[in-house]
């Protein structure tokens, strides 16, 4: 395909045309006229929505063709295990050939900023380094198999109430730190094809016309190559967008905006490079698609194996005492809760599947030994059946162990709406309890898209945190509490105590159409381990069949150094370093690990998360076996984005290394002193305040030296062993203007400290 002819040989009608799509999963159609098929692009991302095109409208969501539905987001997160997403994002690439599918929309990489968010079950983390980390992974998977995904929704839309108008507003530290590194990871490791724009506005302006946001962050700082299409229905004024860097309207808005289009282009409101640069943008996708088309079958047995494969990798255990778990087939076991037979297994809305096989835990118990049921509770509603119940309890004492499959019925979370509490439906809470009370184990499996309350928590003795786990949830659940697959992954979220104590929690009301993200970057463990505050579950936390020992923490830097716990580590930031640690398997069953690495800012230059996380590896070890992990630390690992320089920036000083199980495990401990980054200098003018002066290692002779005698003259003393603390304290934070007031100062002494002090910096 010869896109400059193409381009070239278009009508601005054509064009203007060319830039909505055609329906509302297609672009344009221009076979006859310049030799361009349309292709096609369908939700998403856990396994193909993909709908007929006679069924137009977004409200068809329920008809799509027969598919697998895979694990979601909020599942495949916990597993932390990049291979696992990117041979999952292969099976989807083969699937999508084999459906003549040319982009899959997604992934979702929004952070979850609260635990009511309605879509967090299609969103992977509270930590944009891991969401970052495994969408790029699946990303890769599915690229490889030449489809393109559409990576979304950028940015800051992380709540559905007024998804589509409202404005978050943030400060650019907080974007930068939070809501959009998994965006720019993804770009930078994995080019997605495409990126889907949000809905909302940030500060004011519309995502869909953002120029800032889709021209000079994504492309020109990040270098993304591809296309950018709105969500279906973000654009508000198409021109804007066009010239914000928006190539692609999803759907088509009938057509509506095509005039518009051109009437701009022919008033010279909207050059025309810019709407070929649109419009190339969408040919390049289109040339690739059909330069590497592949002959696939959709093998929709085998990818529900895969998908249960997957699933297996994703359950969290997050309780087991006396070791209830795994059950034992000579036990005899009590399955209750309408979710045994009729698992919730994804969430509603734009990514649901049309699911080829779903096996429930009851289905999946056949020769399991001896297991029997009793419904206790539906699994679609919070109506209350006492008869189901007194079974229920009744069964109970004939049985060894209990298990309950509770969780969050589907019009609990969706896309949409978002979740106005975090509990689960009464009903479940009074049947677990009353079960509980019967004084026979009881173990619960969750399915819910985001953290629950627990109230039972300290009173039953197993939890299974099996999410929304795809359509084979059901054998991977049996397979982990029998013990075939040892339970691996770990919570990629914070389970708060209270829906109170979540860091938005008084910012989470829409006011005036605006979202006030105030609670900056301190979301998720960021905050609950800064405040110290106690947690039901923390972030990273899971439990395994087996335990692991963590040993010889060792920091290696490039000059071959190594430095040992208890030594300081000194790291130039220019250089990195890597970071060893040595994990074995100490029980007597084989398992996964996710060893994390946190990093400590000690140096104070600016307020900080406690902690932040930097590093993750899963991997697996025999009973005995152990395995070195390696960690890779770069300037990046240390820094904050500075919102005066507009760049990250790495403080000289002291940080802490953490080697660790969860954000509040933490096993190895190295310190390390940072050296190699410039100091930023202070604002040169009249209001600089002395502190600054002082503290900056470029200015503090010469400030020293022009300001001795002011300052002792401002203290009253003759010596400045004679200054009092409190002169000292307030002269830090005096501007140098107040040498005017102060001291009687004039206006051209100030100005010449400031322009001396201003020729030392740029020498
Ligand atoms: C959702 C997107 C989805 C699109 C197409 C929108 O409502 O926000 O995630 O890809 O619809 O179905």
């Amino acid at each position: 395909m010869n896109i400059k002819k193409i381009i070239a040989e278009m009508t601005l009608e054509e064009k203007a045309s060319f830039v909505s799509g055609a329906t509302a999963w297609t672009t344009d159609d221009l076979t006859a006229s310049h030799g361009v098929p349309p292709v096609f692009m369908c939700d998403g991302p856990h396994g193909l929505r993909k709908q007929d095109l006679s069924l137009n409208r977004q409200a068809d969501i329920y008809k799509s063709i027969d598919a697998v539905c895979f694990p979601t987001a909020c599942a495949t997160a916990a597993s932390f295990d990049r291979q696992l997403l990117a041979d999952m994002g292969t099976a989807l690439g083969k699937e999508c050939q084999a459906e003549d599918v040319a982009v899959i929309l997604g992934p979702a990489v929004n952070i979850k900023r609260s635990p009511l968010c309605g879509r967090n079950f299609e969103y992977i983390s509270e930590d944009p380094y891991v969401a970052g980390e495994l969408a790029a992974s699946l990303i890769g998977g599915i690229q490889s198999q030449n489809v393109g995904t559409s990576i979304k929704h950028f940015a800051a839309n992380n709540y559905e109430t007024e998804r589509m108008y409202a404005s978050s507003e943030a400060d650019e530290r907080t974007l930068r730190e939070i809501y959009f590194p998994a965006f720019e990871t993804a770009v930078k490791k994995q080019q997605p094809w495409t990126v889907m724009c949000s809905y909302n506005r940030i500060n004011g302006v519309y995502v869909s016309e953002n120029e800032w946001l889709l021209n000079q962050v994504l492309r020109e700082e990040w270098g993304f190559q591809g296309l950018v299409m709105s969500d279906w229905g973000a654009v508000a004024d198409r021109v804007k967008g066009i010239i914000a860097g928006l190539d692609l309207e999803m759907p088509e808005s009938n057509h509506t905006n095509d005039a518009l289009i051109a009437d701009a282009v022919r008033n010279g409101s909207l050059p025309m490079q810019k709407l070929d640069l649109a419009v190339k943008h969408i040919l390049e996708i289109i040339a690739k698609y059909n330069q590497h088309r592949q002959t696939e079958t959709f093998d929709r047995e085998a990818d529900h194996e895969k998908s249960v494969r997957t699933a297996e990798n994703c359950i969290v255990l997050l309780k087991n005492d006396d070791r209830v778990l795994p059950l034992k087939h000579e036990e005899k076991i009590l399955f209750v809760g309408g979710f045994a037979e009729n698992p919730r297994f994804q969430g509603g809305g734009s990514s649901h599947i049309n699911a080829h096989k779903i096996v429930s835990a009851m289905e999946a118990s056949a020769g399991y030994g001896q297991i029997t049921y009793a419904e206790g509770f539906a699994y679609d509603s919070d109506t209350y059946d006492e008869a189901k119940m007194q079974e229920a309890v009744k069964k109970a004492a004939s049985a060894d162990k209990i298990v309950v499959f509770a969780g969050l019925p589907d019009s609990y979370e969706s896309e949409g709406f978002d979740r106005i509490h975090m509990d689960l439906p009464q009903v479940q809470n009074d049947l677990i309890s009353q079960l509980t009370e019967t004084g026979k184990p009881v173990i619960v499996i969750l399915h819910n898209g985001s953290p629950v309350m627990m109230p039972w928590v300290s009173a039953v003795q197993g939890i299974v945190e099996a999410y929304l786990c795809g359509e084979g949830v059901g054998e991977a659940v049996l397979n982990v509490i029998y013990g075939t697959v040892n339970p691996s992954g770990k919570l990629a979220e914070t389970f708060p105590l209270h829906l109170e104590d979540t860091p938005c929690y008084l910012n989470l009301n829409v006011r005036e159409h605006k979202l006030h993200y105030a609670e900056g970057v301190f979301v998720g463990y960021r905050y609950y381990d800064t405040k110290k505050m106690d947690v039901l579950f923390p972030f990273g936390y899971g439990l395994s069949y087996t335990t692991f020992a963590y040993g010889n923490p060792r920091v290696k830097v490039p000059s071959g150094e190594e430095f040992a716990a208890g030594q300081t580590a000194e790291i130039n930031v220019k250089d990195g370093a890597d970071v060893y640690v040595d994990i074995t398997n100490t029980g007597d069953t084989a398992g996964k690990e996710i060893v994390q690495l946190y990093v400590a800012d000690h140096t104070g230059e600016t307020q900080r998360p406690v902690h932040e996380l930097k590093g993750f590896e899963k991997v697996a070890l025999q009973p005995g076996e152990t395995k070195t992990v390696k960690f890779h630390l770069d300037q990046r690992s240390f820094a904050y984005f500075c919102e005066r320089i507009h760049d990250w920036y790495a403080p000289n000083g002291s940080y802490t290394i953490e080697i660790a199980q969860s954000s509040r495990t933490i096993n190895c401990r190295i310190d390390v002193q940072l050296t190699g980054s410039e100091q930023i200098p202070p604002i040169l003018d009249a209001d600089v305040q002395i502190g600054e002066l002082l503290q900056n290692d470029k200015l503090r002779d010469a400030a020293q030296e022009m300001l001795h005698e002011k300052i002792l003259q401002f203290a009253g003393v003759e010596k400045e062993a004679d200054m009092k603390p409190l002169d000292r304290a307030m002269i830090q934070y005096m501007p140098l203007r107040t040498l005017r007031s102060f001291i009687g100062c004039t206006n051209e002494e100030v100005q010449e400290i400031v322009e001396r002090l201003k020729e030392i910096i740029q020498s």
